[in-house]
């Protein structure tokens, strides 16, 4: 590693929610609680549980409510969801919800797609969530979409990306998740991003959101290690994608990245075995086969000595 000094990285696990919501395959509120509660004995300790957003828009975050409502207090796990304004924020509140993520977008046009709205009246609207959420004492992150490409309109410029990420950040936000959305970023465009970015957030405040449509999230993440992130999002099993971006794979698969950070010799503090039992338990509930290579080849190791 080049840069950064830090030995360990912190994994936010988003299957239950980035994952879910975008499997054909609607799960009822107890079987996400399950998978949420296996994330978290593996170790995971930044889960995000659910969505607080119209289930017109998307049905499979329906019943967050009962999923927080369910959910075991531990003391260093970190249960958190997605709000797209105050309505959201309040409903997450009235669980008992804790930490919160706004999510915006660098690209005009799947900001009106994904929350029906531009970009800077999505920007006012999660001031008034912050406004909210610092009177209950709620962290909020911030997300912004199609940091390396948009479904609809193609190539987005890192300084868009950094122009909303500085919204965010100035507004209070304690963290932006830099989004590849349509995952075809590849790790020079990852370190041109984190370097326009760079410019006006700290990196120490900056995590990694790579799907891996086009194969380069595992690469992705490797650049972005080498400017000094040391914060990622992924996916047990690889699940989801994102229901407004047409064609887009899931996250990276949490299981890689553990592969990955075992490599590099960086602390992570999750039980790859168990995840992978986790993302069986999943797939054996959506009837599909993991999307992690890793997973793939560990299971198969274990039938050869079994
Ligand atoms: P809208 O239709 O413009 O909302 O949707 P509205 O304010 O006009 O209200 C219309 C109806 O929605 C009303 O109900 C409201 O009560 C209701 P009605 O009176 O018609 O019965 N409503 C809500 N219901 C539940 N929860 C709420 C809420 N707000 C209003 N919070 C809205 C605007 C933002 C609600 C909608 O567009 C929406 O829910 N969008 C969410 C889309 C979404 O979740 N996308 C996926 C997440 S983003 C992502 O995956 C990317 C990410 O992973 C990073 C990356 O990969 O890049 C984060
Ligand atoms: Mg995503």
């Amino acid at each position: 590693m080049n840069a950064g000094n830090e030995q360990s990285v912190r994994i936010v696990e988003v299957g239950a929610r980035d994952g879910l919501q975008n499997e054909e395959l609607t799960l009822p509120p107890s079987i996400r609680v399950q998978l949420l509660e296996k994330l978290a004995s593996a170790g995971l300790r930044t889960i995000e549980a659910g969505a607080f957003v119209s289930p017109r828009w998307v049905p499979q975050m329906a019943g967050s409510d009962e999923v927080f409502k369910a959910l075991p207090a531990h003391s260093d796990v970190t249960w958190t969801a997605l709000v797209p304004n105050v309505q959201g924020l309040e409903a997450a509140l009235a669980t008992g919800c804790r930490e919160v993520a706004v999510f915006a977008a660098a690209s005009e046009a799947f900001s009106q797609k994904n929350i029906n709205c531009s970009i800077a009246e999505s920007l006012l609207r999660f001031q008034q969530v912050m406004v909210r959420a610092r009177d209950a004492g709620v962290r909020v992150r911030g997300y912004v979409s199609c940091v390396m490409g948009c479904p609809f309109t193609g190539h987005v410029k890192p300084e868009a990306v950094a122009a909303v990420s500085a919204s965010l950040y100035g507004m209070g936000c304690y963290e932006i998740s830099l989004g590849d959305t349509i995952g075809t970023g590849t790790p020079a465009a990852t370190k041109a991003l984190i370097e326009a970015c760079s410019k006006v957030i700290p990196v120490s405040a900056m995590a990694g959101h790579f799907h891996d449509t086009y194969g380069m999230a595992i690469a992705n993440i490797y650049a972005a290690l080498e400017t000094g992130v040391r914060v990622f999002d992924s996916s047990v099993a690889g699940l989801g994608g994102c229901p407004y971006s047409p064609g887009a794979t899931g996250n990276v698969a949490t299981e890689d990245v553990l592969y990955l950070l075992d490599g590099l010799a960086l602390n992570h503090g999750v039980d790859l075995e168990a995840l992978i039992d986790t993302g069986e338990f999943i797939n054996a509930q959506l009837g599909r086969e993991t999307a992690s290579r890793v997973a793939r080849a560990l299971l198969a190791k274990r039938r050869r000595k079994s």
